[in-house]
């Protein structure tokens, strides 16, 4: 063999050797869950991305067109995720003539010593035990069965840490929802999984015992959620595991599919008995979730509360935008259905005012208000809570793969797939989230203060420019 020849395999050699050791390292320790779950290959993503970022912003996308979430908000998220400042230089790449809101600025804003803290509302103020949840920011409804277990038990150590509640979905209860102990919003959702009986209805029992626990700290029925309005929840048989159909009483190995509706709510008198009837066994505040179509719907609400009387009213509504997320949902019902949160939330807030019920019924907004100017955006637009699903998502490691409905998540996020799922490390992501919803409170401030007012309740639509809608 001449020099060249042995020079040739040893280089190939000493390749395939690196080759080697990076795969070993990539899959017993690499803390990026791609890169576990991709070993070698996982190296390439940021590398297409820098490519990626060169090509989009001189041939194709701009960072700020991509949807659902343009790669300028997520990179807001992973930043802040990480504990970084999100600092930038040179100046603003929003273009100006497409902005859809701004903040008016004071000339003399308020220096930090003369703002003041959040004021924590009461929710549920006639329940035996009503909630005052110490967070405007908390995280929406997404169920353990749509996010894999190590996710969950991601959020349910970081919500505990950055103080804010976590919100079951409407999967019934899981252990890991429990594991860092923060508070728990618990879902009915159509199924009722978790306080069903075999048939399908409504176990009381059931209920009694998940309202017992010191955790659960309310109750939303779920009547529809943006992303699929009218259709109830599905979850693909791959997703079904032996622990999610015991959790939900389903069987295994088979879609999962939600009623379009509450067997037990055909109309709104139905409906305000079935929240009177739920808070009557829980005890703890009960709400309902919907996206808006006719504003009319909610006029009609509020005319038989004022008949019935306040007491009986719903204790919150949490209003989906039609920009909502899903695990996994129709295209036609995700595009075409329902009012945005941007049109939705004006509404509800105007309605409520009118009947003087504002006070009563707390409003909690969602729809990709994920960064700190959506939710003072809604904060302002009459929002008395936001909350996100995705946003935290993205905050564990989420990369908008647009696979949630597939198993086949590349994060471990939405996936039961235990060799994908097995990368995401909850102990490492809880800081995330804690640090994701500390920093986007912490911006919210800063808007605040920069509009001169002392917080985030303060805030009126009167502070907001140029909103269209
Ligand atoms: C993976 C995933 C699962 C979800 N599961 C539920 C659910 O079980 N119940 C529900 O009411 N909404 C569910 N949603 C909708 C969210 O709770 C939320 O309303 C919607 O995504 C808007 O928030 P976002 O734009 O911050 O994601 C889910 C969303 C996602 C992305």
């Amino acid at each position: 063999m001449d020099f060249l020849s042995t020079l040739f395999i040893l280089v190939i050699g000493v390749a395939v050797l690196c080759i080697i050791v990076v795969f070993i390292h990539d899959k017993l320790w690499a803390k990026d869950a791609v890169n576990r779950n991709y070993p070698v290959l996982g190296h390439f993503r940021p590398f297409a991305e820098t490519i990626g970022e060169f090509y989009r912003r001189y041939i194709d996308f701009d960072d700020r067109e991509e949807l659902p979430f343009s790669r300028a908000i997520r990179h807001w998220i992973y930043e802040v995720s990480d504990g970084q400042e999100p600092i930038r230089g040179f100046g603003t790449r929003v273009n100006f003539l497409k902005r859809p809101f701004f903040f008016k600025n004071a000339v003399i804003p308020l220096n930090a010593d003369e703002t003041t803290d959040v004021p924590v509302l009461t929710i549920g103020p006639y329940c035996k035990t009503p909630y005052k949840p110490p967070s405007f920011f908390n995280m929406s409804a997404m169920s353990y069965g749509a996010l894999s277990a190590p996710a969950v038990e991601a959020l349910s150590y970081g919500t505990e840490m950055a103080g804010c509640w976590l919100n079951t979905g409407e999967g019934g209860l899981a252990p890991y929802h429990l594991q860092g102990n923060p508070d728990i919003v618990f879902e009915i959702g159509t199924a009722k999984y978790g306080v069903r009986d075999q048939q399908g209805n409504l176990c009381k029992n059931k209920l009694r015992e998940i309202a017992a626990k010191p955790q659960i700290k309310m109750f939303e029925l779920k009547l529809s959620q943006g992303a699929k309005p009218g259709k109830g929840g599905v979850l693909p048989a791959k997703k079904v595991t032996q622990e999610i159909a015991e959790i939900r009483n389903i069987p295994v190995g088979e879609d999962s599919i939600s009623p379009n509706r509450h067997a037990e709510v055909t109309d709104i008198k139905d409906l305000i008995d079935f929240i009177s009837l739920l808070r009557n066994i829980t005890g703890k505040p009960v709400g309902f979730k919907t996206a808006l179509g006719d504003p009319q719907w909610l006029r009609d609400l509020c005319d038989e509360i004022k008949i019935r009387g306040e007491k009986d009213a719903p204790d919150f509504i949490t209003i989906d935008g039609a920009e909502g997320g899903t695990g996994a949902s129709p295209m036609t019902l995700m595009d075409n259905a329902a009012l945005s949160i941007h049109e939705a939330l004006p509404l509800i807030e105007t309605i409520l005012k009118e009947y003087d019920l504002k006070d009563r019924i707390k409003i909690i907004a969602s729809g990709k208000l994920v960064t700190a100017a959506d939710v003072a955006w809604a904060m302002a637009n009459g929002a008395d809570y936001v909350v996100s699903a995705r946003g935290f998502m993205f905050s564990i490691g989420c990369i908008m793969a647009l696979k949630c409905h597939t198993d086949r998540c590349p994060s471990g996020v939405a996936t039961h797939n235990p060799k994908l799922q097995k990368a995401l490390k909850p102990h490492d992501k809880k800081h995330k989230v804690a640090n994701y919803v500390n920093q986007l409170r912490n911006e919210v401030a800063m808007i605040s203060h920069s509009c001169g007012v002392k917080n985030i309740r303060e805030l009126q639509k009167s502070h907001i420019g140029g909103q269209t809608i």
